[in-house]
Order: C-alpha cells, then structure tokens, then sequence
C-alpha cells in the first residue's frame, strides 16, 4: 500500500505539471478587441508574433525600424522574414534568405537564435530582457522552428510563394455604424470568438500589409458577407470603401492604419446568427485577387472573420 505523503507528493506533482503555461501579456491581451495569444496555436505566426517578435526583438533600438527585420507588425514582421535576403550572411555567405520556408536549417533567422554568426552583432536576442525569453527561450524556438518547417504559412495558413507576397490581412474591426473609436467586443469564451454586433448599421474596417504595394494603392477591393462558411460561391461580391482611413489595433495589438471600411446593414438577422466575412483585393502583382479568409483556413483563424448578432 502506497504510503500518503508518497500519495500527496504525486499530487502535488500533477497539480503543477497540469498548471497552465503563464501568460505574461495576459493584462495586455485582456484589453484588446483581438483574440489573445492562449486562443491561437503555438506555430501559428500571429502567436510567434505577439509572443516573441514583437515583444522581445522589436525593442526600442532593436528591431522597430532601427534594424532589420522589422518586428513591430506582423505584416512587417512576414514581409521582413519570408524569402527576404540577409543582409550580414556568415563567413561562407551561406544563406539565401532569412526564412526559406520548409527549410529551419537554411533560414538565417534560426541561425542567428541558435548561433554567434561571425562578424556580427551576436546571437538573437542581444538583450534578453524580453518578458519571458529566459525561461521561455526552447519554447519559442521550437515554435519559430515548427512555423518554419510547416513552410512559414501566414497566420491564416496561405503558404508563401517565391516571388512577390500576397496581401495579408493584419486587423478586422467592427464599430457601430459612423463610429470610429469603440471597437465592437470578441465573446469572452475561451478560443477566437465572433466579433459581437447589433442587427443594425455597422462599419467593418481592415487593415492590410503587403510587401511592395501600399493598401490605398490595391487595384480590386471586395468583400462578401455568408450566413454559412461555405456558402460564398453563391453571394455577391460588395465593394470596400478605401476614401478615408482610421487607427486602431491590429491582430497583433499594434496600432496600425485601417484602411477599408465594409458598410453592413444587419438589421434583417436574427439575434444569435453568426455570419462569415470574406475580403479580396489585388496588390497586382498576382494573376488573381487574394482571397483572405479562404476555403484553405481552418478554425481558429477563420473564426477572426466570423460575426456574431446579438441583443
Ligand atoms: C528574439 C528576438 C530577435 C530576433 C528573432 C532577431 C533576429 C535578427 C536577425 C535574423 C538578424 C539578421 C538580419 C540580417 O542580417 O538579414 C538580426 C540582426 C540584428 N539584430 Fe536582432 N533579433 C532579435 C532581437 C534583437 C534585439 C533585442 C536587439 C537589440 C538589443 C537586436 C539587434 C540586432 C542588430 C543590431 C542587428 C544587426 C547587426 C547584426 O547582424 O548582428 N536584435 N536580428
């Protein structure tokens, strides 16, 4: 028979193993329209962003525009990241690009983690005052490591092509109608949650990143609102409007440009249904308008896009 304080020790054991992995932006996240971090996967880019990129490297002086890459939005951040050329390579120029998707061994950005690369400043990061790096540090390059073997997909899993990036989308918000400074709330359950609107008028406002063609500049801006995530192929494409542009937190709790707003008239939905949104703009670098969210994402991240009516 198993002695008790044997018994209480495992237990105790459990209990702790069992605790839930701190979250220091917890208080941050809290106040934020946008899911919180605990909501997305671990490999997920926007995740990598709000954990690691910008909270750790994008420090001021570091990399928030001061050096490349830039981590102060996950636009930036991907753009910055994804077959992007290096600039101070190891002594052997070994390296093409700082993320060769599918590739953790040739992607520079794993170098510079793991390895002091030569003639260079040091390993990444040079301070490790970032909130959690120290005891935080495996974790987070597993992750980045995993992004990477996955083939560096965008946080909505569109994987990138050589060549010129698509648009990405960086923040959805929704505000009663005409106004511009109270974003509209997730539900509080936990995972990505629908945004909570009333059946009446509401603006739907994006934020976008590309790597060479500025949003305003976007040469096809639609949008089309589903009673069902499969039913797109049979509602009509409606028109953005891109004359004016507001502030406010992108997916990454950034303050970021929003630059397309979708005018919605809701008042024919009964509370409790939840509609899908879907955006397509063309930066024209591609054959086709990008599709963001599209059939290829799954949940959570379609759930970002995803409206729920309510009282
Ligand atoms: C985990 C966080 C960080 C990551 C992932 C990161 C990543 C990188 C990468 C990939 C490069 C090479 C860029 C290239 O040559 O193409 C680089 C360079 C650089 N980083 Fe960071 N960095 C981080 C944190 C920091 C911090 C906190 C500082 C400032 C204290 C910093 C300062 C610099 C500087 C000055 C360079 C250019 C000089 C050099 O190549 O050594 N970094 N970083």
């Amino acid at each position: 028979m198993m002695r008790p304080a044997i018994i209480i020790a495992l237990l105790v054991l459990c209990f702790a193993a069992c605790k839930k992995e701190e979250n220091p932006f917890e208080q941050l996240e809290h106040n934020s329209p946008n899911p919180p971090s605990e909501a997305l996967p671990q490999d997920n880019f926007a995740w990598l962003h709000q954990r690691v990129f910008r909270p750790v490297c994008a420090n001021s002086g570091c990399h928030d525009g001061n050096f490349e890459p830039d981590f102060r939005s996950i636009g930036s951040a991907y753009n910055s990241l994804v077959f992007h050329p290096v600039i101070a390579n190891d002594p052997g120029n070994s390296f093409t690009y700082r993320v060769l998707p599918g590739n953790v061994q040739m992607s520079f950005l794993h170098e510079r983690l793991t390895t002091f690369v030569p003639n260079t400043s040091g390993t990444m990061p040079l301070e490790t005052d970032g909130p959690d790096w120290p005891q935080n540090q495996g974790l987070y390059i597993a992750a980045i490591s995993s992004w990477i073997q996955s083939g560096a997909p965008n946080m909505f899993g569109t994987p990138p092509s050589l060549g010129n990036l698509e648009p990405q989308v960086t923040g959805c918000l929704a505000f009663a109608a005409g106004n511009t400074t109270s974003p509209l709330p997730r539900g509080t359950d936990p995972g990505v949650q629908p945004i909570e609107v009333p059946a009446g008028n509401v603006d739907l406002w994006f934020s976008f990143s590309d790597d060479s063609t500025a949003s305003n500049a976007f040469t096809f801006n639609k949008f089309k609102i589903a009673t069902s995530v499969l039913g797109f192929a049979t509602v009509p494409e409606l028109s953005l409007s891109t004359g004016s542009a507001i502030t406010g937190l992108d997916f990454g709790n950034t303050n970021a440009t929003f630059t397309h707003k979708a005018a919605l008239d809701l008042a024919s939905y009964p509370i409790g249904s939840q509609l899908f949104v879907r955006v397509y703009v063309d930066d024209g670098d591609h054959p086709e308008p990008t599709e963001v969210p599209n059939d290829g994402t799954g949940s959570p991240m379609v759930d970002y896009f995803t409206l729920m009516i309510v009282p």
